[in-house]
């Protein structure tokens, strides 16, 4: 740690303890998310599982609760339940990342946390910092201790990318396939064309650009945060587009987060990818970020939030100098060509005290603040169900329609939609002011922040339905 970063963090952990009491006046902090001490966080980064240890990292920016310069801010967990603060561990520091220490990943390898991510430079002058005026460095650092994070190494800059790209490639994501180590990078060419760059390596420092991942049709302007994982022999490509036009319910968000499953090789041009996926319908998806553990499962973690929402709905939050959470990871699964997301197992520890109903068609119950319900369905009906008075689930077994939509609880979130041949069962997670709705196995998922007061319970309406609800328990920060 440079001279700078060690004043840093201790300005960070200052200025944290200085806010904390507003923060923590505020009733909407979350209790079993993940979130700022104090400002703003946006993406989850360099996830992993090391020496028995879930790391989760994630871009904070504690001065500014709109955003401003990025470090990483940094927990730990052996059991996604307890959870240690480590505060901030990575800082921009260096020339290099002087702009922000932007997003990247971790890869455990031969006992050592590798991590990589951006550094992003803008230089002062009169540019337009797409084509020119911007640098996005990749850089290496080396753990032996997930604790210390010493010595960047810079192991990328933009002479090394493509030359028909713009200056905006980042978000390193490497894994490891056969014994060689690969990264994919988010990026934008001239045209305007959103791709995905991959990189070869034998030792995780010297890189070499080997192809570029693309849609045959443009899909957005940029892709970022790309991730490129295998399940049960798969390959899928994860990204984040930007300049995705809306298209009747799909693609409602300012920017998109999805998937592409790959026939072929990838390392080569000898590939084809399949129809994008949008993998969450709600209001507040971004930036998702997987890494596989120790039992082989891959769990995502995404942020529960978007940039440039400013105009279109926002985050009461932000007057209590706080803003943005990460979502309850989630394992991935792959069934008849879809992408199943279900909270992870552990969650299960959350549960306390139980209700269950039977054979309902109409229920109203004045519920608990923060909890799980699981609703399974007998036959395909419509259905009604709206929580702590703001936000409505509706199923039209006519049209087929499923919709989440909000009063003003949803600070301007209106109403996401998505089709479903049929409706077998929900589970929705509740917390003080987030929602996230499991349908059908995971096969969609809703993820959305809103905001209501004093209102509580949940009134359902459907047919021979057997509903469950747990009360939960929040996380336990250290
Ligand atoms: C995605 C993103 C990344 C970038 C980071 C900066 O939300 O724009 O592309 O690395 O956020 O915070």
């Amino acid at each position: 740690m440079n001279a700078l970063s060690k004043d840093l963090k201790n300005v960070v952990r200052d200025y944290e303890n200085n806010l904390r009491d507003i923060v923590n006046k505020d009733s909407h902090r979350l209790k079993f998310h993940l979130m700022p001490t104090v400002g703003w966080l946006n993406d989850p980064n360099g996830l992993c599982e090391f020496n028995g240890e879930y790391h989760v990292f994630y871009q904070y920016s504690p001065f500014n609760e709109n955003g401003g310069i990025k470090f990483w801010g940094h927990y730990t967990s052996k059991d996604f339940i307890n959870w240690e603060n480590k505060g901030t561990d990575l800082f921009s520091d260096e020339p290099f990342d002087c702009h922000g220490a932007y997003s990247g990943s971790t890869l455990v390898d031969d006992g050592k946390m590798n991590i990589f991510y951006t550094g992003n430079v803008k230089n002062i002058g009169d540019y337009d910092y797409i084509n020119d005026g911007k640098e996005q460095n990749t850089i290496l650092i080396i753990s032996e201790d997930g604790k210390n994070f010493d010595n960047k190494k810079l192991i990328i800059t933009n002479k090394d990318y493509p030359s028909n790209l713009t200056c905006h490639v980042r978000d390193p994501k490497v894994f490891k396939d056969d014994d060689k180590f690969y990264m994919v990078q988010g990026a934008r060419d001239k045209d305007d064309v959103g791709q995905v760059i991959l990189f070869e390596s034998d030792d995780l420092i010297n890189w070499k650009y080997i192809n570029t991942i693309k849609s045959e049709e443009k899909f957005g302007y940029m892709w970022e945060c790309p991730d490129l994982i295998s399940i049960d022999d798969k390959n899928i490509l994860l990204i984040s587009p930007q300049g995705v036009e809306e298209d009747g319910i799909k693609y409602n968000n300012i920017y998109q987060s999805g998937y592409y499953f790959i026939e072929g090789d990838y390392k080569s041009t000898d590939y084809k990818l399949s129809d994008f996926e949008e993998i969450d319908r709600g209001f507040d998806f971004y930036a998702p970020q997987t890494f596989k553990d120790s039992s082989g499962r891959t769990i995502l973690i995404g942020w529960m939030g978007l940039p440039d929402i400013e105009g279109l709905y926002s985050n009461p939050t932000v007057e209590y100098k706080w803003q943005h959470a990460l979502t309850i990871p989630r394992q991935l699964k792959v069934k008849d060509n879809r992408l199943l997301q279900s909270p992870i197992e552990e969650l299960k520890n959350l549960r306390k005290n139980k209700k269950e109903f039977k054979n309902i068609d109409t229920l109203e119950d004045e519920c608990y603040d923060v909890f799980e319900t699981e609703i399974d369905f007998k036959n395909k009906i419509n259905f009604k169900m709206v929580v702590k008075e703001g936000a409505t689930l509706e199923y039209s077994k006519d049209t087929n329609l499923f919709s989440l939509y909000f009063d003003e609880t949803g600070y301007g979130r209106t109403k996401r939609s998505c089709y479903l041949e049929d409706i077998k069962n929900i589970r929705v997670f509740l917390d003080t002011s987030s929602i996230e709705i499991f349908i059908n196995d995971g096969e969609e998922v809703f993820t959305s922040r809103f905001y209501p007061e004093n209102q509580k319970g949940i009134k359902i309406s459907g047919e021979n339905l057997d509903v469950k609800i747990y009360e939960l328990d929040g996380f336990n920060i250290l």
